[in-house]
Parts: structure tokens; sequence; C-alpha cells
């Protein structure tokens, strides 16, 4: 889950492959390099560990110019962070950046090493650099003949751009599994992972699909498919305003993407909530109704807080239409042979679209005995999008923060109208009519909460020193539970867990003293009286208890409230969230942490 941007122009390209891959930090943020071949067809390569940034201020230092180049943010899978394991990488005439794992790239370094090639990185991206130089020379080959031939002997997936100082009027762009776009200008053309690198330069894409080679020039692009025919890939125009991808006045994304749900889940309902309390989906034709019609069945899988929205949805699909509904984390769904129920839809849940643990298990089931396939997604041009039957998007705009945010909250607002799509399907209108007037209240619900905002910063304080934190819920926010202790793992770095209330007698209780807060999310809903003993049961061992509710009953020692507005129970998981978000937000800032890229993880993770 590396980024990738590439550029031919008649400009300094250098400009165009520093603000690109700036924008591309949130898919990996170990290093950062670029190459350009400069006007007296030299390779000019800068590298360096770290941010960006590291990579800006080196770039301003060197002064360098170039009419083609590439760059490339790493989040390292194959070799350690190192500068010698940074992209790009050379052999001799050859530069290329990828994103991707060569599963087979021991076997092909050992048949180079034999063949007088020299490594100096541990990536197996070098690998692919030095095969390609093999190929180019064994017989005298074009670039892009090379190309087809060595990615012949590749396994694994390799998006890639790569240019040539024999030939430093083109680039050429290979798509294999993890997305790349060309972006179309005028007397130039450029290539990134995602469409948000190129925003400033251009608003005018092709998407590759899967095993197309695209040879671009400054005034000419030819695409080939894997037959090595000239192919037509449709333009698309991107409405995505630039600043949508800037902090406009918040500290960071996460901070930004919080306070926006209001607003992401205003777009997502729009159009799709009617005023006679129904619910209609404009992606939803007779044909694709028809899927809905015939599901007995539902399989969700997702990954990390995607699955987490799945939990969710299955109290929803069972509870309100009485439909069964099973949700794996997808990479364990690909690693069984599913019993497969009749008439079950799998849905697949991803903010990003290019998960590859998700997509692959799409695949998979593409070969089961599936009715079909529904996907609920945030990014239109997606993979997850392309390859599914059915699509929903969730309209919560760019996602930048690491962390997911709104992706969840609006993935939540899709699932429930789904639930009422089915609802209106089976004739349910009363329970279509409760999800429409519930999920009407939803914005104004969420801007009462985030006004609670100073209120958790004070429990954020308490806390931040601590080394392990528990999150009990219990229902439909046991999930909750569960997504409030991802939140505070992936930004804090803090050791949390996630628990239904009446699972902690069952050994983590063990866990409670002083120095392990509890955060319980109890709302006064039907599982309320439950909870209390659930509650008690920590106090009993002097926990330390913060709790989360609209209703005040707590007389136990050690117990905070944190009272919260009046919400409706069926919208409780989605409202319940933002404070948990909030939480984890302030427990980072206190702890300094980087917010919007932690350590070791990046926003979507292409790589197996
Ligand atoms: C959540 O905050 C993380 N960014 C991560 O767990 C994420 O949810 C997971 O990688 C799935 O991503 P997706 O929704 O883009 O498929």
């Amino acid at each position: 889950m590396c980024g990738i941007v590439a550029s031919v122009t008649q400009r300094n390209v250098i400009n165009i492959l520093v603000k690109g891959i700036k924008k591309l930090e949130y898919r990996g943020y170990d290093s950062a390099g670029l190459a350009i071949i400069n006007d007296q067809k030299n390779i000019m390569r800068i590298r360096c560990v770290g941010k960006v940034n590291e990579l800006i201020k080196k770039v301003k230092e060197k002064n360098i110019f170039g009419n083609i180049g590439v760059a490339h943010t790493r989040w390292a899978t194959h070799g350690k962070i190192s500068k010698e394991n940074t992209h790009p990488h050379i052999s001799s005439n050859i530069v290329v950046v990828h994103n991707g794992i060569i599963e087979n790239s021991s076997q092909l370094r050992n048949f180079l090493i034999k063949k007088g090639y020299i490594f100096y990185s541990e990536t197996d991206t070098e690998v692919i650099a030095h095969l390609l130089h093999w190929e180019q020379n064994k017989k005298k080959e074009h670039l892009k003949t090379a190309i087809q031939k060595t990615i012949k002997q590749l396994y694994g997936n390799y998006s890639m751009v790569v240019i040539d100082q024999r030939s430093p009027s083109e680039l050429i762009a290979v798509r294999s599994s993890s997305p790349l776009v060309i972006g179309l200008g005028s007397e130039e053309n450029f290539v990134a992972s995602d469409q948000i690198a190129l925003l400033d330069v251009t608003k005018r894409f092709i998407y590759l699909e899967e095993d197309d080679i695209a040879i671009i020039k400054n005034r000419e692009i030819n695409i080939f498919n894997k037959r090595n025919t000239i192919i037509h890939r449709k333009e698309m125009y991107s409405n995505i305003q630039y600043n949508t991808v800037e902090k406009t006045g918040y500290r960071h994304y996460m901070e930004k993407e919080i306070y926006e749900q209001p607003e992401s889940i205003r777009n997502t309902l729009k159009y799709r909530l009617q005023e006679n309390n129904t619910v209609y989906f404009s992606e939803l034709e007779k044909k694709e109704k028809k899927l809905l019609k015939n599901l007995e069945n539902i399989q969700i899988v997702g990954c990390g807080t995607s699955y987490n929205a799945a939990m969710v949805a299955k109290y929803w699909f069972e509870s309100l239409v009485n439909i069964p509904c099973h949700v794996e984390i997808a990479s364990e769904f690909t690693s069984r042979k599913p019993a497969i129920s009749k008439n079950t839809v799998l849905i697949t849940l991803s903010q990003s679209g290019e998960t590859a643990d998700t997509l692959l298990a799409l695949r998979y089931a593409k070969k089961l005995n599936y009715l079909g396939n529904l996907t609920i997604c945030n990014m239109e041009g997606s993979s997850l999008v392309k390859e599914s039957d059915l699509c929903l998007l969730t309209k919560s705009g760019i996602e930048i923060g690491v962390a997911s945010t709104k992706s969840f909250t609006t993935q939540l607002t899709v699932l429930l109208m789904l639930v009422a799509q089915i609802a209106q399907i089976k004739k349910k209108t009363h329970i279509e009519k409760k999800i429409v007037q519930n999920l009407y209240m939803l914005p104004i619900r969420i801007e009462n909460v985030l006004k609670k905002d100073q209120s958790i910063k004070i429990i954020a304080d308490q806390i931040c020193d601590k080394n392990n934190v528990l999150f009990v819920g219990k229902g439909e926010l046991y999930p909750i539970a569960i997504e409030g202790a991802l939140k505070l793992k992936e930004i804090s770095y803090i050791h949390a867990e996630g628990y239904p209330a009446g699972e902690l007698k069952h050994g983590p209780l063990a866990l409670i003293d002083q120095n392990t807060p509890v955060i319980v999310i109890a709302p006064k809903n039907a599982l309320w009286l439950k909870i209390q003993k659930n509650i008690h049961e920590i106090a009993l061992r002097d926990g330390l208890i913060y709790i989360f509710s609209n209703y005040n009953d707590y007389h136990e020692n050690n117990t905070f409230f944190i009272k919260l507005p009046y919400v409706e129970e069926l919208i409780a998981p989605i409202f319940y969230t933002i404070p948990l978000q909030l939480l984890a937000y302030h427990v980072a800032l206190n702890k300094n942490r980087n917010i919007d890229q932690p350590r070791n993880l990046a926003k979507s993770v292409t790589v197996e």
C-alpha cells in the first residue's frame, strides 16, 4: 500500500511529483523517493527515510530539472525501512516504482544474481527492475515488450510505473491488483495510485483496469490489454473539490473528519430518504431489487473498522427484517470453505474499495454458490465497486486520516437504509418507516454530541497515561465498544480491548484495577438493567469506570459519568461512536502522536 505518482510534461516535473506524492502519504509513510530523467538524459534520484516532507527538503537543496519522472511513498513490505529499500529502484537505464508484493521474488533474485546482477536493496521491486533490464537487453526489446515478458514471470500484485533513460519521452504504467489512474493534461499527462494526488493539475481521469499496460507520452496515450490489443478506456471527470483534501483550520484530518460527520451523513441520506417515510436507492433498479427480493441469508465481510460495521449490521438484519446474517473478517473468510445457505447474498464493506483482503474475499466468493454480491464503499472508481454486482456508495467524501471515522458512520447509515429497503420489499412498512424517521434525526443528534467534545477531553486527560483500557457495551453497542478500542489502539498506541459487558466475568475481569480504565457505553435502553450488573461487578473490584450514557443512576465508587444527549435506540450505535472517536483523538493529542499517520499503518491496505 504504497503511493505512486508519475508524469511526462513540458515543464519541470519535480513540482508535480512532490505535490502529488505528498497527497498520497496516507498510503504509506516509511520512506519516499523520486527519480527524473533530466535534459542531459541522466537519471537523477533522490530518496530518504521518513515522511515526504524530508524528501521535499532534499529536493529543494538539489534544484533538479526534468520533463519526466516518477515518485513513490513507501509502506514497507519487503525489506526494512531504509534508504536502500526506498523506491525508485534502478537497473542501469531502467527506473521502477511499484505498489504490491512479488511472491516469487527470491527465486527471481537468485536467477538474476547468477546473471551477474548486483542487488543494493532487499526489495522485490529491485528484482522487477533487473528482470526488466534482462528482458530488454536479451533481444534489444522495446520497453513494453520487455515489460510484458517480465510480468509473465511475476507472481503477486505489481502496479508499477517504469521510465527508461533510452526513451525519455514516455512512461509505462502497468496495473495489477492495486489501483492506477491516468490524469489527462494538455501537453502533459500523469499517473497516480489515487486521483487526489493529481486534483490540482487535472480533473480528467482514466482508470486503468486489471492487466492494462499504458504507454504515456505528453500528447499521446495508448492502453493495451492482456492480449496486447490497443483498447479504449472511458474518461471520467472528477467532481472532487481540491480543498476537500485540506485541513481547513482543523489540527488534523481526523478531527476535521469527525466534525464532518453530520454533513457526510446528510450527503449519504440525500435523495435516499423519501418524504413518505420510504427509502429509495437510485442504484437499485428492478433487476437489482430482484436480488434483494430473493435473498434469504446475508454474509458480510470486511476488515478493521469495516468489519466492526458489519457486526452492528448483523443485529439490525436479524432483529428488524429477520434475515440470518453472518459476519466475517475477510482474511479469515478466504482461509476456509464456508457452508453457504440457500440464496445468500455476499456484502463487502470497505472505505477505500482497494483493501486486498476484502477484494480477494469477493473474488473467492464469486467462485462459490452465492446468489450475488453487493458492496458498500466510499470510493466510486475503486476495484471493489468495479468488480461487484451492486454498489451502494457512502457519500462521506475523501477520508485522509488513517483512522476511519466518517466512513464508519456512513457505512452504518447505508446498512440501516439497506435494512429499510429490504423491509420495503418484504412489505414491513412499519419497520421501513421507523428506520427512515430515526435516520432523519441522526445528523442533528450527532451535532448535539459533538458539543460534548470538551467534557470528553477531560476524560482523555485522565486516562492518557494508562497502558491498558477496556471498552464494554451490550447488544448493538458491543461492536461499538470494539470500534472505540480500535480507534484508541491505532492512534494512541495504548493497548485497548472491546468486550461484551457480560463476558468480563469469564476472564477479563482479572484485568480490573486502578490502572485499567473501563469505558462503558450504556444508553438507557432495553439492556440497561443488565449492563448495570456488569458495571457493579467492575466497581466491586475497585475498577476505574467511565460511563457514557444519557441516564445517570450510578452511585458506584471510582465511577465517572459522561452525560450524553438523548438519542433514539435504533441509531444509538452510530451516535455512541462519536464520543469514542473524540476520546481516542484527545488521548492521542495528549500523547503527541502522529494522529493522521499512525506508525506502522496506512489508509488502504492493498497487500494481502
Ligand atoms: C480503521 O481505522 C483502519 N483504517 C483500518 O482498520 C480499516 O478499517 C481497514 O484497513 C479496512 O479498510 P477499508 O474500509 O478501506 O477496506
